[in-house]
């Protein structure tokens, strides 16, 4: 999508977003694109990608075939992306139905973008990524964990009580996906071994690669 200049960049739940968490995400961003960098794990899908603050700083694509790409729901998240990334593409579309050729990625990474799905579709957007990421690929997820210590049960209260402030099907989503085991178990039923993990416990999150069998 091609960058919208001024009116992307000045999408205001994009700003918002950005103004809350581009901050307090910076160190877990450096972590996913290290995983990333570390195996050479290009080309890179980022989904769900939001603003697109994970992608923005990457090199634009200097070779024919995109490097790396983020894709969202929401096309005023990804005019956003794009006016804020120039250079580097970002698709309107949907994870449950990746407008991508079977294994053209070496690393897919979603983040903050399973809890707040319905089973259904975090199922769907799971056999998507098994279907775009090549046989060595790696699926990098960030998100909700069950605490596992008094810090991180105090971090997860005070995530539970802005998933609250969101509300609607975002909260029981998310309430779901953690009575069912968060990002752990869920990469387990989908079918996915980790080969590495990062715990941050004062918000009760994890940083996991996977492959699939
Ligand atoms: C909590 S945000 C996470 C954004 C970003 N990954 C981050 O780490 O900041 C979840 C994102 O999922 C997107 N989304 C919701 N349903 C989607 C779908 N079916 N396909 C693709 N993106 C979707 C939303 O538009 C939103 O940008």
């Amino acid at each position: 999508m091609k960058p919208r200049g001024p009116i992307g960049s000045c999408y205001l739940p994009g700003r918002l977003y950005d103004l809350a968490f581009a901050g307090m995400f910076r160190g877990l961003r450096g972590r996913v694109a290290a995983a990333v960098d570390r195996d050479g794990l290009y080309p890179w899908l980022d989904v769900c990608c939001g603003t697109g603050s994970q992608l923005r700083g990457r090199v634009p694509d200097l070779v024919p075939d995109p490097v790396v790409c983020g894709l969202d729901k929401s096309c005023g998240m990804i005019r956003y992306a794009a006016a804020r990334a120039p250079g580097l593409p970002f698709v309107c579309g949907d994870a449950g139905r990746l407008p991508f050729k079977d294994d053209s990625f070496r690393a897919v990474s979603v983040s903050f973008g399973l809890h707040d799905k319905s089973p259904d579709l975090r199922r769907a957007m799971m056999a998507e990524v098994n279907r775009v990421l090549a046989p060595d690929g790696r699926l990098i997820a960030v998100d909700f964990e069950n605490p596992w210590s008094f810090k991180s049960t105090v971090g997860a209260l005070a995530v539970r009580a802005v998933e609250r402030l969101v509300g609607g099907e975002h909260y029981w989503n998310c309430r779901d996906f953690l009575k069912r085991g968060g990002l752990r178990a869920f990469l387990r039923e989908s079918g996915f071994v980790e080969t590495a993990r990062h715990e941050i416990e004062t918000v009760s999150i994890s940083i996991v690669v996977a492959f699939t069998r």
